[in-house]
């Protein structure tokens, strides 16, 4: 096992520590998983990858439908298939596009599904030559919704 640590403070100020083997194979299964996207409408192919708590890595891509609303994100197709196969416990998440010149983000959407299950998930936006920008969901959805609003109602 290789020694080198990727180390951020999670927001409870916990230290997190993910092996940078196994952020270089998530970035890696986002980028296979947009060679997989079903998008003849928009052109846009989108991959994801979701870490779970125990080690597994789901992935996602865009599926879209000629009703075009009916489109799924590769975020929400990977979170859907994730609790099918019994994972409700998340670390990570990678997502990646086509774009070369920038970090490119969940769309809002994607970030309120993925904080359904719990605010403290990483984030790898990550771009077509593996090359990754780390942030949190926290970060990137603040002053959330949660399911905790649900059981304060005052
Ligand atoms: N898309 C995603 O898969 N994830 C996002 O976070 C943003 C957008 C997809 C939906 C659609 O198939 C295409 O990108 C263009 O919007």
């Amino acid at each position: 096992m290789r020694l080198q640590l990727c180390h951020r403070p999670s927001p409870a100020g916990v230290a997190l520590f993910l092996a940078a083997d196994k952020v270089a194979e998530l970035v890696s299964k986002c980028l296979q998983a947009r060679d997989m996207a079903y998008c003849p409408y928009s052109r846009f192919p989108v991959g994801a990858a979701i870490l779970t708590a125990d080690g597994a890595i789901i992935t996602g891509c865009n599926v879209e439908n000629a009703s075009y609303g009916l489109t799924v994100c590769a975020e929400r197709t990977a979170i859907q298939r994730a609790v099918v196969e019994g994972h409700r416990r998340f670390t990570a998440i990678a997502v990646t596009c086509d774009i070369k010149d920038r970090f490119v983000g969940p769309c809002g959407a994607c970030r309120q599904v993925l904080m359904e299950f719990g605010p403290n998930w990483t984030v790898y936006l990550t771009k077509p030559d593996g090359s990754y920008k780390e942030t949190s969901l926290s970060e990137l959805l603040p002053l959330a919704f949660s399911p905790a609003h649900l059981a304060k109602k005052n």
